[in-house]
């Protein structure tokens, strides 16, 4: 088991990572407060994994709060009737609450860990390969509104995360594959050498191998926290982490968050803003192709979605939350490794990054 820290301002807690974590008996016991454990899941994964995970709870039993499977259990309809149920079940702020799932369930949990009471305890328990990489860790909680993709939320750090990249062996292929997606961008982002280990091993990952995956699953979470430390609250170097996101988010706000998974999204996402700054002439062509490439690898979308037109995609874009001044900010980068915020894009290479996806 590796064990990093996450040292934010507003606290420091663990990242477990290691195989069969679920199943270490008493491994969260020292961060639960002696009130109740409610674990927060879909009737799916609570099925797979929570008779483990109560071994990492021992001596604690929790209660189960089932929540639909689906982007569209980030709402405040939710959140609502969630904490009716804390409510009902009378937890209070010695209780803990536990997100067993992915990034919906830990984005709604934590945002209902965030807001119940004025704040309660949270542990994350991340299922998919992009929740343990990249939603799980650094403390970002939100629902999504109809205009909008995590409009609502809160910056509310859990008290451990628990990363067990052994049950990603039940995970269906294709969100392995979103996964894959943040796991890239982190590489793109800050992370030269790492990108060129991915292009070296990114098969053995879709294969699920156990070395490689828990390579990739560490390096990721290294790269996230060294982020999300210096700047919880995303004043600054942590908006590089929305890399690919501004285009990623619109695509999911036109399709209604029902449509593409958000990594799939967020796969194409990196391309446009590869695109976009080979365009501008700061970055070679080579890069584009090697980008291209690797999603291809992991069968991740090259084109955008055929009902989407730029003029909508463009349109949405503009509600995006990265926002200075009315003007809209975009990760772009100048080198593979070295992410950088841009306001002053030529909106004209915008339409034409826009227009070269479209179908
Ligand atoms: N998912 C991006 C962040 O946590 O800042």
């Amino acid at each position: 088991m590796k064990i990093l820290r996450a040292e934010h301002a507003s606290s420091t807690y663990p990242v477990y990572v290691g195989a069969d974590l679920l199943r270490r008996r008493g491994l969260l016991e020292p961060h639960l407060k002696h009130g109740t454990v409610v674990v927060v899941s879909s009737a799916e994964i609570s099925k797979l994994y929570l008779a483990d995970l109560k071994q990492a709870l021992w001596p604690q039993q929790p209660r189960l709060l089932l929540v639909p499977d689906g982007e569209s259990s980030k709402s405040l309809a939710q959140l609502d009737q969630l904490v009716g149920e804390l409510l009902r079940a009378g937890v209070g702020r010695d209780d803990t609450l536990v997100a067993l799932g992915g990034g919906v369930i830990g984005d709604l949990t934590g945002f209902t860990a965030a807001c119940y009471q004025r704040g309660l305890d949270y542990i994350q328990v991340p299922t998919t390969l992009l929740a343990q990489v990249d939603a799980s860790v650094g403390g970002k909680t939100a629902v999504n509104h109809a205009l909008g993709k995590n409009m609502i939320g809160a910056f509310h750090q859990p008290i451990a995360v628990l990363v067990d990249p052994g049950v990603l062996r039940s995970l269906p292929s294709r969100a392995l594959r979103a996964g894959l997606a943040e796991v890239i961008k982190y590489a793109l982002i800050r992370d030269a050498e790492f990108f060129a280990w991915l292009e070296e091993h990114i098969e053995e990952l879709l294969e699920l191998r156990a070395e490689a995956l828990d390579f990739a699953i560490e390096r990721s979470c290294r790269n996230k926290l060294e982020i999300t430390q210096g700047d919880e609250r995303e004043t600054g170097v942590r908006a590089l982490l929305n890399l690919g996101h501004s285009f990623g988010h619109a695509i999911e706000t036109a399709q209604g968050y029902a449509g593409w998974l958000h990594g799939e999204a967020v796969g194409l996402g990196l391309l446009l803003a590869v695109d976009l700054s080979c365009r501008m002439g700061l970055l070679p062509a080579e890069l584009l192709g090697r980008v291209e490439s690797l999603l291809q690898r992991a069968a991740l979308p090259r084109r955008l979605p055929s009902d989407l037109t730029t003029e909508r995609l463009r349109e949405l874009m503009s509600t995006d939350k990265k926002k200075r001044a009315g003007r809209l900010r975009l990760v772009l980068l100048r080198a593979l490794g070295d992410a950088f915020l841009c306001e002053d894009f030529p909106e004209s290479d915008l339409r034409e990054t826009l227009r070269h996806y479209a179908f």
